[in-house]
């Protein structure tokens, strides 16, 4: 039969569409923590993977790129102001991260997200073959499940949230929750993060089912991790998501790196701390709150900018949303203020790159750095802080982690801090500085353990072997 039996679908391709300033265009790798986890799960796998190539209007005919078979899904112009820019990023997302600001809740971009979560629906439906398994992927499609299974009841469904699932105190908010939820239930499986987002949605199917709105009723029944739906069931759990820990782990201790690795710290002056942050360019990440947290430490003497210096790598991100811009002002100048406090000529105290960094060079300063700062206001799971726990054989190094991370839920042994009392993040930046070198090493070994024995394919099999059994207790379908 045509088409593939395992299918991606997720808003961006693993690659973006860049144009150089020559005007001409090559594929590069794209951002975030999902493609960072999904792509080696495709390549194991030998599937599609259907997304948007991260440019407006390209249409561009599916094509393999690097062994990957990819199905690109085009946007207008207009679309990824409404339903990228505008729905998915300027709602959803800061919905879905405890209204950290406040979210716009805008007709136009809803029917935008409605038409564009039809598109993928439709082109999913094509590359998918008869029975074969569809994964789909995070906020910006939630609504793909329905659609698919009305175009394709064939299909196996499974849909999985990279981000929190807010409590329902706050997806009440959503003028369109109820078709949110139900586009959900399309699925035949939904994974989250953690237990508790599994609980709030579960939570959330019921509140909403006995509910009579204006917006309809979606009539499920929910127990534990289950929701009936008419003569399906859905089911619900917690899949923490991870990396490929094996390959950081050899990548880390190869010549070449460890030898980059020397050089950046000669490069840095051979300071004695080196503290490194790694982001998007985003509100969650609490960027700003790790700078405030060593502002005061310079200021109240308790370091010493000779001896400790930090990076901050803020990769660009959704650069057009204005909460986004907002941000990237917040950090550049408090950036500013404390090298022009604190720095010499020469020498600044934190060195700042507003630009992506190539996989090799930031294993690199992985293993360079004494001191991770992990800080966000809320991440779904935070792969950072478990890639640079996977880069540490030498078991060298500490990681500064906010609670509000789902990766906190396994990396016990960090100094893990609430990044919205500055005082304690201080604390924790300076307990990490300040480490017995043994204790170190013994946190290091612990949280090795746990990240290497849970890496990425683990969890993709642990998903599709739960989507696999999704069928088997199922009422026949009509
Ligand atoms: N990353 C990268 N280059 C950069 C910055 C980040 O390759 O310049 C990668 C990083 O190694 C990680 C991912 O982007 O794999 C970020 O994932 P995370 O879960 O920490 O955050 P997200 O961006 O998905 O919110
Ligand atoms: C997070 C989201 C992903 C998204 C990534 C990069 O990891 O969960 O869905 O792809 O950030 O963001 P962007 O908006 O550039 O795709």
């Amino acid at each position: 039969a045509e088409g593939s039996d395992f299918v991606v679908v997720a808003n961006r391709l693993p690659v973006d569409l860049d144009t150089a300033p020559d005007g001409s265009r090559r594929w590069k790798r794209s951002p975030g923590g999902l493609v960072t986890a999904l792509e080696p799960i495709l390549r194991n796998n030998n599937g599609a993977w259907v997304g948007w190539p991260g440019v407006p209007d390209v249409e561009v005919e599916p094509f393999e790129d690097d062994g990957l078979e990819l199905v690109p899904v085009p946007l207008s112009e207009r679309e990824v102001a409404d339903y990228y820019e505008g729905f998915s990023n300027a709602t959803l997302w800061p919905l879905y991260h405890d209204v950290i600001v406040r979210p716009v809740y805008d007709r136009t971009w809803w029917e935008a997200y409605v038409e564009v979560n039809r598109r993928f629906a439709e082109a999913t439906s094509t590359a998918a073959a008869q029975n074969a398994t569809v994964w789909i992927q995070d906020y910006q499609l939630q609504l793909v499940p329905k659609m698919l299974r009305m175009l394709r009841p064939d299909l196996t469904i499974g849909f999985f949230l990279h981000i929190p699932f807010p409590p329902v105190e706050l997806f009440m908010q959503m003028p369109w929750r109820t078709e949110i939820v139900e586009g959900l239930l399309g699925a035949d499986l939904i994974g989250f993060h953690l237990p508790g987002g599994a609980q709030n949605f579960l939570y959330l199917s019921r509140r909403l089912a006995g509910q009579p709105t204006s917006r309809g009723n979606i009539g499920v029944r929910s127990k534990l991790g289950v929701v009936q739906v008419g003569f399906r069931t859905v089911r619900v759990g917690a899949f923490p998501i991870s990396i490929d820990s094996g390959e950081m782990d050899e990548k880390s201790k190869r010549k070449s790196i460890r030898d980059r690795a020397r050089e950046i710290r000669a490069e840095l002056g051979d300071p004695k701390v080196i503290m490194l942050g790694v982001d998007r360019l985003d509100y969650t990440k609490g960027i700003d709150v790790r700078l405030g947290a060593f502002h005061e430490l310079l200021l109240s003497e308790k370091v010493d900018p000779e001896d400790v210096v930090m990076i901050q790598v803020a990769t660009p991100s959704r650069e057009r949303v204005e909460s986004y811009r907002h941000m990237r002002g917040e950090i550049e100048s408090k950036v500013g203020r404390i090298n022009g406090e604190f720095g010499r000529v020469g020498h600044p105290v934190v060195h700042y790159l507003h630009r992506p960094i190539p996989r090799d060079e930031l294993i690199a300063y992985y293993v360079a750095a004494d001191v991770m700062l992990v800080t966000p206001i809320r991440d779904g799971m935070n792969l950072v802080a478990k890639e640079y726990v996977a880069c540490r054989s030498d078991l060298g190094g500490a990681l500064v982690l906010s609670e509000f991370t789902g990766a906190a839920a396994e990396l016990r042994q960090a100094y893990q801090c609430n990044p919205h009392d500055l005082d304690n993040v201080a604390d924790a930046m300076m307990a990490a500085i300040e480490q017995d070198p043994e204790d170190g090493r013994r946190h290091m070994r612990a949280m090795r353990r746990q990240v290497l024995a849970h890496d990425v394919d683990r969890w993709a099999r642990s998903f599709l072997a739960a989507l696999d059994r999704t069928g088997e207790d199922t009422a026949p379908t009509q």
